[in-house]
């Protein structure tokens, strides 16, 4: 391996979320931390390197996105998931939560439904009701360890009046890479009942083999102008604190949509460290990095696995996508205070409460593996010592 993921990568000093908001979040402060979706792990220095050249500058003004910006996005779609994406359709949102909201906006009136997958990242529920919109609920169905959609149920909710669908591909927090079957169902029924969908594909570099992510724009020419795309190399890259995201939009109409969207909220212009970490991270080099950081996440899911083969009530729902575990303590058959009580004050550990992504989600605890092996294992062992 070229790059060394295991390496110790000490945060204090960064005003890191996932360090520095430990004792709001789980009242003590030295939690092993492993919620926030960002990794500790340290960006490629192929970026740093693009990151430090454009600092030597001096001036740090206004900038445009330019033409390399636009082409390593239409390449990196096309080489990864062999989506043929034209470099008119992309624009700007300073990451995909605000475009989420954006979406919502300009795509719905206020009182209209939209429909989410549930448990889901919860920002999705906010992004629907701080905007005064109605939420529907499609619960995601937890059948033999997998979960599925309930196409049917999707299908009702969908024709009773629902404007928006906001989907998760790949899904956060259940790890599901949805299929073709899957995203060809619900995308042919969104179009039957004229319901736009937003496709947040942030995760979409994140997929364990034999698993694939599909763009659901990409199956076909009707899809791909029903649809508005978001991504951005944050999750992968580890630059999510650059705060630049993009959307593809082909429709032309949905497209200028958006754009005036961006312009009422006064959001259009952007980061330009942003730009240039992603123009260096959507490469060749890029795509060698990625290789080997999936290499890093698939080991280290093989430790989880083989460390729970030692805790026989908590299990884990198979990671198809994401560096987020979805851990399943229901057999626990514990109290949520109760719970809580043993992974913090007793193991020591910050994980995400399942609960906080939809009342599907209790008993459930969502564990980020994007760190060193040795934290992983850390971490194992400590749940070992409480649950056994
Ligand atoms: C599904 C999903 N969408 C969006 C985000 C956040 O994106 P951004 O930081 O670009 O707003 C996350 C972060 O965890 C996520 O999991």
């Amino acid at each position: 391996m070229a790059y060394n993921f295991s390496k110790t990568v000490d945060r204090t000093g960064t005003a890191s979320v996932k360090l520095e908001q430990r004792m709001e979040m789980f009242g003590r402060a030295d939690v092993l931390p492993m919620w926030v979706a960002d990794m500790d792990i340290e960006v490629a220095p192929f970026i740093m390197d693009a990151l430090t050249r454009r600092l030597n500058h001096p001036v740090l003004g206004y900038t445009i996105r330019n033409k390399q910006y636009h082409e390593s996005i239409a390449w990196w779609q096309n080489q990864r998931f062999g989506w043929k994406v034209n470099t008119d359709w992309i624009t700007y949102t300073p990451g995909i939560v605000a475009g989420l909201c954006h979406a919502v906006q300009a795509f719905t009136q206020p009182g209209d439904k939209v429909l989410i997958q549930t448990p889901v990242y919860h920002p999705f529920y906010t992004a629907v009701r701080q905007n005064g919109r109605e939420l529907v609920a499609n619960s995601l169905q937890l059948v033999d360890g997998k979960y599925r959609i309930d196409l049917d149920e999707f299908e009702k909710q969908i024709s009773n009046g629902v404007k928006l669908f906001i989907l998760c591909n790949p899904h956060n927090p259940v790890g599901r890479a949805w299929d073709l079957h899957e995203l060809q169902s619900m995308a042919e029924i969104c179009l039957a009942h004229g319901v736009t969908i937003v496709a947040d594909e942030i995760h979409s570099d994140i997929i364990y083999q034999p698993y694939k992510h599909i763009p659901i724009a990409s199956i076909s020419e009707e899809i791909q102008r029903n649809t508005i795309t978001f991504n951005s190399p944050s999750k992968t890259f580890n630059v999510a604190g650059l705060a630049t995201a993009y959307a593809i939009i082909p429709d032309k109409v949905k497209l200028e949509q958006f754009n005036k969207q961006l312009e009422e909220n006064g959001t259009w212009h952007g980061n330009l460290m942003g730009y240039t970490a992603l123009s260096a991270a959507y490469t060749p080099q890029g795509e060698l990095w990625l290789q080997e950081l999936l290499d890093h996440l698939r080991s280290n899911i093989k430790h989880v696995k083989r460390m729970l083969t030692g805790i026989p009530n908590v299990k884990l729902i198979e990671p198809e996508s994401t560096y987020l575990l979805w851990l399943d303590f229901r057999e626990l058959k514990l109290s949520p205070s109760k719970l809580n009580d043993k992974l913090i004050a007793q193991a020591g550990l910050g994980l995400n409460e399942g609960k906080v992504f939809g009342v599907e989600g209790l008993g459930f605890q969502r564990m980020n593996i994007a760190c060193s092996t040795d934290v992983v294992v850390e971490a194992m062992n400590r749940l070992k010592q409480v649950f056994t």
